[in-house]
């Protein structure tokens, strides 16, 4: 017999199913609820509203706990590597050394750009922000591949623009980097592993073939991989709506980066380092800072701290807190805001309001100390974050298409103004906003 709960409206009752997910999570099955009883519900922001089902990732925010395709992430930061990762999401198993040998293969045959693109680089205005080109960028790969529009796709078909986008996302990312220096751009070598193509277009020179120092390139697996998925989070979210009105992956990710690109969502690693040299320049006054976020009437938050779902410690803060430490004394470098980050965490973690809202560093709290002392300019950071969330937002995309999904189309409760009569202009008194 399966579970249902019962809701009571007036002197009708109604049974309602549960779900009960492989973690033994619950939720209330209310596809039915408006052909039976006539209401909605209301939930703005989706705080209590399960959007799907999916196999994809398991959080559990209460004992802080982040499992990819049941694989924890502690193990996967440790032990494999983006690619794998991205691998595993996509298609659901950890692959065989030839299924990842052939993987990488197919990828190192796309990661070049149709040359007509470098017109799209060249007519951004030389400071305009990555997140806006790339999310321009991105959308546009669907102009150089219409075999992405068809409107009936073959898995080959999905495999195929998937591969395409997954290896030319490097090369886009690193060419907006070296164009926001005014250096030349530089081309993919297929040699290198995903992550070192990536840091080799980024950081190397034209004129020679540089090696990537291996400490950075293992930094930079292990930061994409804590940030490859994330469940239903806003940009998810966005691109899994907007696949299901059966748009092109590309346009669909196009859309997930600009969700990112918000200080609320991926945008923050941006906003905590903004403030920590905020509050270095101030003089490190901790404790002043505290207060402002505790403040209602001061706008001032503390970026990179609190999470929709977590209400423990993210655990891919703690993983990120840990290797800020080991990368910053392998690479030699001393960063002032490292200290004043781990002294607002300290404040902060006594504080009352603090601990009664159950506000913990997330994700975005140390990353971006990370970012800055492998090279990366600020402005950057966010764009790094989408690099590591494409594989999730292609699984969730292609997810939600092998489900057969509806197209996502909320409903509302209107409180606005009902049954006017036109008004002729001459006859319309100013209403002021
Ligand atoms: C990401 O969803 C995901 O999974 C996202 C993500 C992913 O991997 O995709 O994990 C990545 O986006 C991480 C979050 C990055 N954003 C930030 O660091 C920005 C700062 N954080 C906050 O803006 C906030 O905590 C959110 C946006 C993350 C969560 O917002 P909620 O769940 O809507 O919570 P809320 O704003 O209603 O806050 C609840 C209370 C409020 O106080 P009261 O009204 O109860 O008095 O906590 C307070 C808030 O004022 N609060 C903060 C705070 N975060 C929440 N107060 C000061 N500083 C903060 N950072």
């Amino acid at each position: 017999m399966s579970e249902t709960i019962q809701l009571k409206i007036g002197d009708k009752t109604y049974d309602l199913p549960v779900i009960t997910g492989s973690e033994d999570e619950k939720a209330i099955d209310i596809s039915k609820l408006r052909d039976l009883t006539g209401y909605v519900t209301l939930d703005i922001g989706y705080k209590n509203t399960g959007a799907t089902k999916s196999a994809i990732t398991f959080l559990d925010g209460e004992l802080g706990i982040l499992k990819y395709r049941g694989y924890p992430i502690e193990q996967l930061a440790q032990k494999s590597s983006f690619l794998e990762v991205a691998y595993l999401l996509i298609y659901g198993a950890l692959p065989t050394a030839e299924q990842i040998a052939d993987f990488q293969r197919q990828i190192n045959h796309h990661t070049l750009i149709h040359e007509d693109m470098k017109k799209f680089f060249d007519g951004f205005p030389s400071h305009s922000h990555p997140m806006g080109q790339l999310t321009a960028l991105i959308s546009s790969l669907s102009a150089f591949y219409p075999e992405s529009l068809k409107p009936v796709q073959t898995a080959e078909d999905v495999n195929l623009t998937i591969t395409k986008l997954l290896a030319k996302m490097t090369t886009i990312v690193s060419w907006i980097y070296k164009k926001s220096l005014g250096h030349p751009v530089i081309y993919p070598q297929n040699k290198h592993d995903y992550v070192t193509n990536f840091l080799y277009m980024t950081f190397g020179q034209r004129t020679e073939d540089v090696t990537i120092d291996p400490v950075i390139v293992e930094a930079m697996n292990v930061l994409l991989i804590l940030h490859a998925d994330h469940e239903q989070n806003c940009s998810t979210s966005t691109v899994r709506i907007v696949g299901s009105s059966e748009a092109n992956l590309y346009s669909s990710v196009s859309a997930g980066i600009s969700a990112l690109w918000g200080p609320l969502h991926g945008g923050a690693n941006q906003a905590v380092i903004e403030m920590l040299e905020k509050i270095k320049e101030d003089g490190g006054d901790t404790d002043k800072w505290i207060k402002k976020a505790k403040d209602k009437n001061d706008p001032f938050r503390l970026m990179g701290f609190g999470h929709r779902v977590y209400k423990n410690f993210d655990p891919r803060a703690k993983i990120i807190k840990k290797a800020c430490d080991d990368i910053l004394e392998k690479l030699g470098i001393d960063d002032e805001v490292l200290e004043i980050a781990k002294r607002l965490e300290e404040v902060a973690l006594k504080d009352p309001y603090f601990v009664e809202r159950k506000l913990y560093p997330n994700v975005d709290f140390y990353s971006g100390i990370i970012y800055r002392a492998l090279g990366f300019p600020t402005e950057m950071f966010t764009v790094l974050f989408a690099l590591g969330r494409l594989p999730g937002w292609i699984a969730q995309w292609k997810e939600m298409k092998e489900n057969k999904e509806p197209i996502g189309r909320p409903r509302q409760i209107y409180v606005g103004a009902i049954d006017r009569d036109y008004i002729e202009m001459d006859k319309r008194e100013l209403v002021t906003q």
